[in-house]
């Protein structure tokens, strides 16, 4: 459930009409509901309850400042990938205490930083990450908590290119070489290997992949004879896009939490998307309606594949919503339709919102919202074809906080020089 709705054929944003908000800050831009990134956050802390987990927010899916505040006021952690994920965290004033590092490509100055700043763990990847981790404990004199990411080679049915615990995927550690590191643990002396990691992909809408992996891991482990403290299963919660009927959190819990009955372990959770996919929406404006000699029609609007790359990259479906529901002259709901293509203005033909889309006739100027924007939309954008990232509003209730300014044209050409005599 999100907290954007239409009253009176007019899509708000909480108590917010979202016309407003785009004719205050201008389009495209993207739009949280504040609302239901806190409603959602304590879905998952209210359904795992009983075992108080850490819940550490994903924030690959959306780094903003302050949806990262949002949730760490409320008490989660977050499961950083980078030397900057840390710094945004450390910003927010994230306590260190409650933050897990997982990426298989951390660098000795990330993880420098890392241990400088006293984080709960690390998730460790592979063989040579743990050398470089113990090494770089030694050289601070300090002893540093890790779990082993493990790969547990199950399908998750999602997308492929999300997909991230089969075999054949960059990431984790398979059992045999995660058994010879923990056999041989005694070579990291400044490393504590505290638990394990699985995260098996994203967008999943069924229970059964994280449980077939979960029963897969704790047999594992149960072969190694050491005591496991930490148990961290992941991200990877799918939500509704389309006609996708997820699990909730409740059901979820409910299959996973009797897995962990009778065992002594701290759970982590690393939600992303559930907390804050549909939490947001991208809100763009129509700029020129065309027909193709074919008879297609075409819907060009000012949002494109730079500000929200999914539908490109992943053939990813966000609805599309017209922001006012058209009326005709004397008042009456329009009721004529048309399919469009939702394209962009970017030069490439991948680059598109929606294909096929059936929607109130339009004309330019007409707002749209794409919906379900809120992870891994702002988060993935770029400023190619030299467009300036979009601005960032949240809505609280009945206010509208703009929480990252427009990009202008001078920050696109930011530190750049061009050398004499060129
Ligand atoms: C290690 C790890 N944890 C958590 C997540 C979050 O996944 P999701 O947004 O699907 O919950 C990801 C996403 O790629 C990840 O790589």
């Amino acid at each position: 459930m999100h907290r954007f709705h239409y009253r009176n054929d007019t899509l708000y944003a909480e108590d917010v009409p979202v016309g407003e908000a785009a004719r205050r800050f201008g389009t495209p831009l993207y739009l949280y509901s504040h609302g239901t990134i806190v409603d959602h956050y304590l879905k998952i802390k209210e359904a795992f309850r009983e075992v108080e987990p850490l819940i550490c927010f994903s924030m690959k899916a959306n780094s903003s400042s302050a949806v990262l505040a949002s949730l760490v006021k409320r008490g989660a952690g977050l499961d950083i990938v980078s030397g900057g994920e840390l710094y945004r965290s450390r910003r927010v004033k994230c306590p260190a205490s409650r933050i897990v590092y997982a990426s298989v490509g951390k660098r000795e100055d990330e993880i420098d930083e890392a241990i400088r700043a006293g984080i709960l763990l690390f998730n460790v990847e592979s063989e040579p990450e743990l050398r470089m981790i113990n090494r770089r404990a030694h050289a601070r004199r300090k002893k540093v908590m890790v779990t082993l990411r493990l790969n547990p080679d199950v399908e998750a049915h999602t997308h492929h290119y999300i997909t991230t615990g089969k075999s054949e995927n960059k990431f984790g550690l398979d059992f045999n070489t995660a058994r010879a590191i923990i056999r041989f643990s005694n070579r990291y002396k400044n490393v504590d290997i505290a638990g394990v990691h699985i995260h098996i992909g994203s967008q999943i809408t069924e229970a059964q992949p994280f449980v077939a992996a979960i029963r897969k891991t704790l047999r594992f482990i149960d072969t190694l004879g050491v005591v496991i403290r930490y148990f961290n299963i992941g991200g990877g919660m799918g939500i509704v896009y389309d006609k996708e009927r997820p699990q909730g959190a409740n059901e979820f819990a409910a299959k996973v939490l009797p897995l962990f009955e009778d065992r002594d372990f701290k759970l982590i959770l690393e939600p992303g998307r559930f907390i804050v996919g549909n939490s947001g929406i991208l809100v763009t404006r129509v700029v020129y309606i065309k027909k193709s000699a074919s008879g297609k029609h075409f819907a060009i609007v000012d949002a494109g594949m730079n500000d929200l790359i999914r539908p490109s990259l992943y053939s990813a479906y966000h609805e599309i919503l017209p922001v006012d529901c058209p009326r005709q002259a004397g008042g009456a709901r329009s009721r004529r339709t048309v399919k469009y293509d939702v394209v962009g203005p970017i030069c490439e033909s991948g680059d598109f919102l929606g294909k096929d889309r059936v929607l109130p006739e339009l004309k330019e100027g007409d707002l749209l919202a794409v919906m379900g924007a809120g992870a891994y939309g702002y988060a993935m954008s770029s400023n190619y074809n030299s467009r300036p990232r979009l601005p960032e509003v949240m809505v609280i209730k009945n206010r509208v906080h703009l929480v990252r300014p427009r990009e202008t044209y001078a920050d696109l050409v930011r530190g750049e020089k061009v050398p004499k005599g060129i």
